[in-house]
């Protein structure tokens, strides 16, 4: 299904490679659109592929949904956005939030050490993700009521949601 060659050797993939990777699924829409359910009334994904070097996923999003704070532990990651719109939100603190807007055609890639956040900016969207090495454990960050912030370990297999009730956006 996917071309092992760049990821038969077992070791972990570059950035570019992750880049490259994900832009060849977006390209082969037969690999992912039989995962697409028309009538779902939230956020599904499906697993392409998964080897000792990636894993390969397709998520299918509409409004409202919203991963939450969230890291990839050690894993590096690419995302191809190839139908509407995804925003993708990184964690700073004591400056405004600024959300990058991420039409379809652009790509976003990231290392172990990115604290991010993903949420749809179309009526759908449909987005392709690699990660290296393949996610097993991902963070994900709660702001408890003393403002501190927590992170809490979760498996690949959990869907990520956000861990607080929504609050009123600083800008
Ligand atoms: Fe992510």
């Amino acid at each position: 299904m996917i071309d092992r060659s760049s990821t038969s050797s077992g070791r972990p993939l570059a950035r570019e490679q992750l880049t490259g990777l994900v832009a060849g699924v977006a390209a082969c829409r037969e690999l992912w659109t039989p995962h697409y359910d028309p009538h779902a009334t939230r956020r599904t994904y499906a697993a392409l592929h998964r080897d000792e070097a990636v894993d390969v996923w397709a998520i299918f999003w509409l409004p409202g949904d919203d991963t939450g704070w969230h890291d990839h532990d050690t894993s590096s990651g690419a995302v191809q956005v190839v139908e509407g719109a995804l925003e993708e939100w990184v964690l700073r603190l004591a400056v405004p939030e600024r959300p990058r807007r991420c039409r379809a055609g652009s790509w976003l890639s990231f290392a172990p050490s990115h604290i991010h956040r993903l949420t749809c900016a179309a009526p759908r969207a449909t987005s392709i993700h690699a990660y290296s090495p393949p996610l097993w454990r991902l963070g994900q960050y709660t702001l408890a009521e003393d403002g501190a912030l927590r992170r809490v370990s979760v498996s690949y297999a959990d869907e990520l949601r956000p861990l607080d009730p929504p609050r009123p956006r600083s800008h």
